[in-house]
């Protein structure tokens, strides 16, 4: 891959996320410190003062990150005819993502997204999943680009959408990154079958736990690289390991940031891993950035706007590298 600057397929969600915020309504009200409800009275009229427009979907989340590591990046996914729609494109749009293999649902509308924010950055959301949870692989002929990598975030639970994309990627020589969602991971074996054809795994603590035994991120680690050559594990503020089966890379926090929303932390952490290790940067690298870009976004409301640029500074961050 030397030289050449890799083009990555961005395969997923595109959703309108709108925020609001800064209302007394959304104090929470909590039982106990793990119960927290907000509480919106039926009937009554609860005013927001603030509001966010902002585009999601960890697909077109992925590709923002690309174009701005100033790799080539496509988007295909599924929206409806609606402003939802041209809200996502016009955002990929502007960052400069080609989105010429979008497809388009008769049936649904675009993805959205209401989000809740309460002044302690946690959120409730109420989602219309809509033309993003109904996926017909013929929409996503990766055949047709002459692409290095599939980033593929939840297709909502397709698999045999997701089993046919990625025997086609393998064909067509292009490398498959998979951060598998919810929907996914509840039909563990069949993703386990899908593995086969998949060169990078993220997953976070919880969701590895679906996949493999084990309890520590390094039993996990070792667990998942008898499905995947490269496994990355991620927990939240604690940090995170990964392994391309001859070193394995621990990580703590990159900083100890406030977090404003954390929207996006997932999908900045594997793009901003995989926008390095496809230009060939070392595991440790990937890593860093990666943790880098995740930070950056849950200080800003959003899943887009932390994400980072190219030619940013980055830091030392705790982290270790040792032999397989
Ligand atoms: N509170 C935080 N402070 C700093 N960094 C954070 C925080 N939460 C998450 N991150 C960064 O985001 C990365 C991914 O977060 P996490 O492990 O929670 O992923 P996830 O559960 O897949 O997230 P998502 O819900 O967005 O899919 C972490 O490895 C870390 O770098
Ligand atoms: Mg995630």
């Amino acid at each position: 891959m030397s030289g050449k600057t890799p083009t990555i397929v961005s395969i997923g969600a595109a959703v309108q996320d709108v925020f609001l915020s800064h209302s007394d309504e959304f104090v929470p009200v909590c039982a106990n410190p793990h119960e927290c409800f907000l509480k919106l009275e039926l009937g009554a009229k609860a005013d927001v003062n603030k509001i966010d427009f902002s585009t999601g979907g960890g697909a077109t989340n992925a590709s923002v990150t690309f174009a701005r590591q100033g790799l080539n990046a496509l988007f295909m996914g599924t929206v409806g005819h609606d402003p939802a729609g041209e809200a996502v494109l016009q955002d990929l749009d502007k960052e400069g993502v080609d989105t010429r293999h979008i497809s388009y649902s008769d049936k649904y509308n675009t993805g959205y997204s209401m989000l809740l924010l309460a002044p302690n950055g946690e959120r409730t959301i109420l989602t219309y999943r809509g033309a993003s949870t109904h996926y017909d692989a013929k929409n996503f002929d990766v055949s047709e680009v002459n692409a290095d990598w599939l980033y593929v975030s939840s297709l909502a639970g397709s698999m045999d959408a997701l089993s046919t994309i990625f025997h086609q990627a393998k064909k067509a020589d292009i490398k498959v990154f998979f951060n598998p969602g919810k929907d996914e991971l509840k039909q563990a074996s069949k993703l386990k079958g899908l593995l086969d054809d998949v060169e990078v795994l993220s997953v976070n603590k919880e969701e590895a736990m679906k996949i493999v035994e084990g309890d520590s991120l390094e039993e996990l680690v070792r667990h998942l690289l008898h499905y995947v050559p490269v496994a990355i594990v991620s927990d939240g503020p604690n940090g995170v390991m990964a392994s391309d089966g001859e070193t394995i890379v621990r990580a703590g926090m990159y900083q100890d940031v406030k977090v404003i929303d954390r929207t996006g932390a997932g999908d900045a952490f594997g793009s901003g891993f995989l926008s390095q290790w496809a230009q060939g940067k070392s595991l440790k690298d990937a890593i860093v950035f990666a943790s880098a870009n995740s930070t950056s976004v849950v200080t800003k409301i959003g899943a887009k706007p932390g994400i980072l640029h190219a030619g940013v500074k980055l830091h030392e961050m705790p982290l270790t590298e040792t032999k397989f």
